[in-house]
């Protein structure tokens, strides 16, 4: 059945097809090639650039000139890789010329990028330069007095900054995109992911999707007062792994091992009283071996922890209700984080469940 319109689209690789080789501007009958974007299409950072140039044009692919390789190196500076984000532009056929896009050939690829966006469903948008910012901010102000704020649009953080290819013509440029990413880093470490339970069931439930979102080598550390679910948690956890049996509270054994589809590694720290008791354990070799770790207490020991994890704070806000903070602190744990409260929001938990 043919989809009427980019709303109809079930995922990006529907989008694209139905764009199809597209000619409802002019820009199809003089581009060599449509430049869809590219990238992974659960980043949590997308950013948005104006139109393709002549290299884009010729490979396909966004930001592959002169101001991609800026673009690279900028993302390098805060620690990302391209495959790690996703790209695109705000139109995707070159304007001949380089010249700026018409505002209706704008206005008729703008659908397709609305429509990108809610796949993607980034938590941070940085838009390049002034064409992407206008629409996304829907607004007219200058780049110069929109970037370096950061504004909120249908629940996204969204940082304007320079086009790249503006620090190419004006190398002053570079040091102010250099701050700007760097506050961009900033939006993305500051977003964190909420997750909200109710009773020791429902964190259970949360553990469950937690252990099914989980692949070996991903390590949890998890904090939270007495009483808080962080135990209920890593239960719910080892039956999403696939363990079977009782996992019971690791206090008293510091460290236990569950054998399931995937290992799972219970560590609790809380009566540990120096770090350096953690190398009796095989603490740090455990972390990076073949199972799924999760820490209780981790907040004991917090610069023993590995560098990529995902923390999991456990406030509770009253009797029934639970409030998960996730921090994810590189790219492993933000596709854990991510997979997770995906899960979590497509089941269709709430509060108190
Ligand atoms: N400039 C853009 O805005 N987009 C590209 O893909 C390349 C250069």
């Amino acid at each position: 059945m043919a989809v009427a319109g980019p709303a109809g689209c079930a995922d990006l690789e529907e989008l694209r097809d139905h764009i199809g080789d597209c000619h409802r501007c002019p820009l199809g009958s003089t581009c060599t090639r449509l430049v869809f974007g590219s990238g992974d299409p659960h980043a949590r950072l997308m950013l948005i650039g104006e139109a393709p140039g002549k290299n884009e044009d010729l490979a396909g692919e966004p930001f592959v000139g002169a101001a991609g390789k800026l673009l690279d190196e900028l993302l390098a500076g805060i620690g990302l890789r391209r495959s790690e984000v996703f790209i695109a532009n705000m139109v995707k056929c070159r304007p001949p010329g380089n010249r700026d896009p018409e505002l209706s050939e704008i206005e008729t690829c703008a659908p397709f990028l609305s429509r990108q966006i809610e796949f993607i469903d980034p938590a941070v948008i940085a838009t390049l330069g002034r064409f992407a910012s206008h629409f996304v901010l829907r607004t007219t102000e200058s780049i110069t007095s929109l970037r370096g704020k950061v504004f909120e649009v249908d629940g996204r953080r969204v940082a304007p900054v320079f086009h790249p290819a503006a620090a190419l013509y004006d190398t002053s440029k570079r040091s102010v995109l250099e701050d700007d990413f760097r506050l961009l880093r900033e939006v993305i470490d500051r977003d964190e992911e909420t997750i909200t339970t109710g009773d020791a069931l429902a964190t259970h439930r949360a553990g469950v999707l937690l252990g099914r979102a989980a692949h070996p080598g991903d390590v949890i550390a998890l904090s939270g007062g007495l009483g808080a679910g962080k135990t209920a948690l890593v239960q719910g956890m080892a039956e999403g792994l696939g363990v079977v049996g009782h996992v019971p509270s690791p206090t008293f054994n510091i460290l236990l091992v569950h054998p399931g589809d995937t290992r799972l590694y219970h560590f609790d720290l809380y009566r540990l009283e120096r770090p350096e008791e953690l190398v009796d354990i095989d603490f740090y070799e455990t972390l990076e071996s073949d199972g799924v770790s999760a820490i209780e207490w981790a907040d004991r020991f917090p610069t023993e922890l590995p560098a990529d994890r995902l923390d999991v704070v456990i406030d509770v806000a009253d009797e029934s209700r639970r409030v998960l903070r996730l921090k994810a602190t590189g790219p492993r744990s933000r596709r854990l984080a991510r997979g997770w409260a995906d899960a979590w929001r497509a089941a269709g938990a709430v509060t108190g469940s």
